[in-house]
């Protein structure tokens, strides 16, 4: 599905072959719903970081939930509700280990003095 929405061809797998693929949702009739789900596709990443594991932010989880297909696999699981896909969290050991943060990118913090 997440391929299809990507408008990939069958060749590639949007979740680089990750083994453990977490799915963040949010109750739509929350204002903040967004905002509350990304907090924890952020803070996902982060734990990951520290047990070790590499992660990354997958996104058109909101198309896939949006689809009658999607709606499906949620009320199999027994999810049932009103609720926005926010974004998948892919989960594996790196290749290799990067010891450090890259540099910080220019022009993306303004400080004022
Ligand atoms: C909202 C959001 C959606 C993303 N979706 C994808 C995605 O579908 N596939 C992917 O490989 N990376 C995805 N990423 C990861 C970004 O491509 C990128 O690796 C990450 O934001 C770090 O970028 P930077 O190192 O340039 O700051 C997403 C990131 C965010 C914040």
């Amino acid at each position: 599905m997440n391929r299809k929405i990507g408008g990939w061809d069958e060749g590639f797998d949007p979740f680089y072959g990750a083994p453990v693929v977490l799915v963040v949702l949010a109750e739509k009739d929350w204002p903040t719903h967004v905002y509350d789900g990304s907090l924890v596709m952020g803070n996902l990443m982060l734990a990951a970081h520290t047990e070790g594991i590499g992660s990354c932010w997958i996104h058109r989880a909101k198309e896939e939930f949006e689809s009658e297909e999607g709606k499906q696999i949620l009320s199999d699981l027994g999810v049932t509700g009103e609720y926005e896909g926010i974004g998948h969290c892919i989960l594996g050991y790196p290749d290799e280990e990067i010891e450090e943060a890259k540099p910080r990118k220019d022009d993306y913090v303004f400080w004022v003095e």
